[in-house]
């Protein structure tokens, strides 16, 4: 038996102005798992988690909670019966009251219970030694921790999340993402955290939904869409990209980097032959020279340095290509900075290579 999803929404539509800005959107979030909605600006991810939250409604399609129908378009639970969660990025504790009291807020029951949940949630976000403190004492770190705090604190079912980080600087951010993310983790409640960011994403979800002008284009497991993207314009979204062009003829490409075999785009049309700066392998030319053809890496090209710049973790080149005069980018591990001018020889490693038909960027 497949486990029941904690979160499920279903054919999610939301119109305004006669505009689908959700459209038609299915999603399930397990329990204790974190799914991020990720995409552009304006693509639609708040919609749709202001939906889940009931402080918006759908034109059509339902949300199910536990498997329960909790709103559809006739039906519809109140928001504060859902047992959501809430953290968004203009957070904002009660600034009158003091830490204890903010988290302390959406409990009801025994004041000695309500005292233990807060003691335990403000260990758990090692604040326990700002109890008594009131909001403008604390950094905007720790005001962060309380806030997640005070979301857990009636031990919701799911928590949403809208770019919760985006006010902090980052160093600060990675910390408390990492932080935020074990808390979430020991409370076991399904997640749903929006942002624009692939960095966060990656770094925080079990599964990644992709979405794009009111539509999830593609859904899995972070690496799933690292390495194996549905578009170029999903490839683009996590890092730097090169495409090289090509045309196919029969089954086959012809690149500088020798032939590729394309065997589902029909005769005659345009490819795009995508490849990540950091899958360029980089050799030296020995009296105009390259390195033997190999199968993991085709056949190398000959390319001039352009530019080269130390990025911190790693150094980025650009190569303007013999062939065709394009220009290609790739990254190296520490410091590599050749000269600009300098022949060199590049391959391309074929197993990280995406080939999807010509499209026009967006
Ligand atoms: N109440 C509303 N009335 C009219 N249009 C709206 C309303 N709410 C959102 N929109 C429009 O819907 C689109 C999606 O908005 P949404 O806030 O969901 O985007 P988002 O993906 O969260 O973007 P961002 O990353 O910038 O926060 C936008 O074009 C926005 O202008
Ligand atoms: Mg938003």
């Amino acid at each position: 038996m497949t486990p029941q999803p904690r979160l499920e929404i279903r054919n999610i539509t939301r119109c305004f102005n006669g505009r689908a800005v959700v459209d038609d959107v299915s999603l399930k979030v397990m329990p204790g798992q974190v799914t991020c909605l990720l995409g552009p600006s304006g693509c639609g991810k708040s919609t749709t988690l202001r939906i889940i939250a009931g402080v918006d409604m759908q034109d059509s399609g339902e949300i199910y909670i536990d498997g329960n129908l909790i709103c559809d378009t006739v039906y519809r639970v109140p928001p504060e019966r859902r047992s959501v969660g809430l953290m968004f990025q203009d957070f904002a504790l009660f600034p009158h009251l003091s830490v204890a009291e903010n988290v302390a807020f959406g409990l009801v029951g025994a004041r000695a219970q309500k005292r233990a949940r807060v003691e335990e949630l403000l260990t758990r976000v090692d604040l326990i030694g700002y109890i008594d403190a009131f909001p403008h004492q604390l950094s905007g770190g720790e005001q962060q921790r309380v806030a997640l705090a005070r979301a857990l604190a009636p031990r919701p079912r799911i928590m949403l999340m809208d770019e919760p980080f985006s006010g902090l600087d980052n160093r600060l951010r990675d910390e408390i993402r990492d932080d935020t993310l074990s808390v979430l983790k020991e409370e076991g409640a399904a997640v749903l955290l929006v942002t624009h960011e692939p960095d966060e994403a990656m770094r925080m979800a079990d599964e990644i939904a992709l979405m794009r002008g009111g539509r999830i284009v593609q859904q899995g497991a972070p690496y799933n869409l690292y390495n194996a993207p549905v578009d170029r314009a999903a490839a683009a979204f996590f890092s730097d990209i090169n495409v090289i062009n090509g045309k196919v003829h029969g089954l086959l490409t012809e690149t500088p980097f020798g032939r590729f075999l394309t065997p589902a785009i029909p005769d005659g049309s345009d490819v795009d032959i995508i490849i990540r700066p950091q899958h360029i392998r980089i050799d030296l030319d020995r009296n105009g020279r390259g390195p033997s053809p190999t199968e993991e890496n085709g056949v190398a090209a000959r390319a001039h340095v352009h530019r080269a710049r130390f990025m911190g973790n790693e150094s980025l080149v650009e190569f303007r290509m013999e062939a065709d005069g394009t220009v290609l980018k790739a990254t190296v591990p520490a410091v590599f900075l050749p000269k600009p001018g300098t022949p060199m020889w590049l391959m391309i490693r074929r197993d990280r290579c995406f080939v999807f038909p010509s499209v026009q960027p967006t």
